[in-house]
């Protein structure tokens, strides 16, 4: 399972990496904005940026809504860097682009994705990536986890080679659960990471190590 941090924050993304099991790096307008990055110029400065911290895949979104503006976009975030993955909302006009970019060997991340069926669209179009979002329906009652179990069942029916990448993830229980699932990546903020180090046996039983070991050793 791949591990990508889902923010555009540089120390965010840089203490994931020092940690050292970081996959790649997932951004949206939203979390651009959230770290005050406007600006064309300023925006695909950032991208570069974070493609120079880590060392997988960085998804960089298009904001085009449009097959000519986004392909005209897309292609101009892949040229960036070679770490960039151009993700494409599920409209029409993305499954369109998704195609286009897979036929010319750029590789995408199809966002914005709460059904089956739109995941079988993007995995059809060729995205390298699809982009479930858990969290966002968890929050409105319905059920993310199941979405992510029938997108395995339709790719892994027809030997779709789309990654499932399981997004808007809000905490550890998400991560496990989709580990779980068998989805191939999950994006979610660093404390679902963190998250994942902890247990009070873990604290009690080290304490419990050094004490004794100090016993025999001072
Ligand atoms: C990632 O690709 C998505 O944009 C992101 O996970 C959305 O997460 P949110 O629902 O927490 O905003």
């Amino acid at each position: 399972m791949k591990f990508f941090i889902d923010t555009a924050n540089l120390e965010q993304i840089k203490e994931a990496q020092e940690l050292g099991v970081l996959d790649g790096v997932t951004t949206n307008p939203s979390l651009m904005a959230k770290e005050g990055i406007t600006g064309k110029d300023n925006i695909l400065k950032h991208y570069v940026d974070i493609c120079n911290i880590v060392d997988g895949d960085v998804s960089a979104e298009v904001v085009a809504t449009d097959f000519d503006n986004m392909v005209k976009e897309g292609e101009e975030l892949a040229e960036l860097h070679e770490q960039i993955v151009v993700k494409v909302p599920m409209i029409k006009d993305g499954v369109k682009a998704l195609k286009y970019f897979s036929d010319k060997g750029i590789r995408t991340n199809c966002t914005l994705v709460f059904s089956p069926g739109q995941a079988l669209l993007a995995a059809k179009a060729g995205a390298t990536y699809v982009s479930p979002f858990l969290g966002r329906l968890d929050d409105i009652s319905t059920d993310g986890l199941n979405l992510i179990s029938e997108i395995r069942l339709i790719y892994d029916n027809y030997g779709f080679e789309t990654q499932i990448l399981a997004a808007s993830i809000r905490h550890t229980m998400h991560v496990i659960d989709c580990a779980k699932i068998g989805a191939d990546v999950m994006t979610g903020p660093l404390s679902s990471i963190d998250g994942l180090l902890k247990h009070p046996l873990t604290d009690i039983g080290l304490a419990k190590f050094l004490e004794d070991y100090k016993k025999g050793n001072s």
